[in-house]
């Protein structure tokens, strides 16, 4: 088994890597799985959102499967990046929003997957790091352009030119993840993702392609998507209903359309 696929009861898709035994590392056979998996739940219509955890109690990922990466030719090390880039940025794309649930370490591949959702939550022994140098190598699934973009440049550089591990505690203080977990990480993650999925899904769309295009957009050119995308989210009917709940003191019911 490498990876699993379910929903929850209460209305999320679950997407477990499964292969403890190598600490959840990303074969390529894993790393086209888990797109086949996003595609997937881009069809669920009856899930509000994506929890992606690693299964045993040590590790999220341990990154791309080193064994996997030795003696392969230019080409294929170039494609193999742009898999793992092309898998991890399907999370983009999702019409819901992903949690990366962080059980332990997170290093390479396993923290660019983290940081490519659109949240991240982690349990106190998580453990993130882009070691990539440490193996002659630089991050190649997307690290040297997200981790600045949540942490600052400064950080990133060092981090990623240290290779050092930053603890779950760091992790929070400086952005990395959204918060530190404690007591159980899958109810933390249900939690987390039921202060936003109660609202309209695709009003919540709205607001996250707003905000992921002012990482990579001129200001000017990011106020007209926002002007686009509110206009959008105007134009619900949800955006009717909220509207109208207000003027009758009552609680709004959205119908997600
Ligand atoms: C393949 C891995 C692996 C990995 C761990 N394992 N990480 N196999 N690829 N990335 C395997 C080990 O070989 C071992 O299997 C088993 O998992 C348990 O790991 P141990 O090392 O024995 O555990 P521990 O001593 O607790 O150390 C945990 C660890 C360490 C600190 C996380 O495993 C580690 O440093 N792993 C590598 C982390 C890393 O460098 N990741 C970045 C990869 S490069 P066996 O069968 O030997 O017992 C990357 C981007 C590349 O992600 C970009 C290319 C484009």
């Amino acid at each position: 088994m490498t990876i699993d696929l379910t929903k929850t009861e209460d209305g999320y898709a679950l997407l477990t890597l499964n292969r403890p035994e190598a600490l959840n590392a990303l074969s390529f056979d894993i790393l086209r799985r888990i797109g086949a998996a996003i595609d997937e739940v881009a069809g669920w219509r009856d899930v509000r959102a994506l929890l992606i955890t690693g299964a045993g109690d040590k590790a999220f990922c341990a990154g791309a499967d080193i064994k996997e990466l030795r003696n392969r030719s230019l080409t294929d090390q170039k494609r193999g990046a742009e898999l793992g880039q092309a898998v991890f940025a399907r999370l983009d794309r999702l019409p819901i929003a992903s949690v990366a649930l962080v059980n332990g370490y997170a290093f390479g591949g396993g923290a660019e997957l983290a940081m490519a959702c659109t949240f991240r939550l982690a349990s106190p022994n998580a453990v993130f790091g882009l070691p990539e140098v440490k193996l002659g190598l630089i991050p190649g699934y997307g690290g040297t352009q997200r981790l600045p973009r949540l942490v600052g440049e400064a950080r990133a550089l060092e981090i990623i030119m240290t290779g050092r591990n930053v603890a779950a505690d760091e992790a929070e203080r400086i952005g990395l993840i959204n918060a530190m977990a404690q007591g159980d990480l899958m109810q933390a993650g249900r939690d987390f993702a039921g202060r936003f999925t109660r609202y309209s899904l695709p009003v919540l769309d709205c607001a996250r392609r707003a905000v992921q295009r002012a990482a990579d957009t001129p200001l000017h050119e990011g106020l007209q998507t926002e002007a686009d995308l509110s206009t959008l989210a105007y134009r619900t009917r949800d955006a009717e209903e909220g509207m109208a709940a207000f003027e009758e003191k009552r609680k709004p019911e959205f119908r997600d359309e």
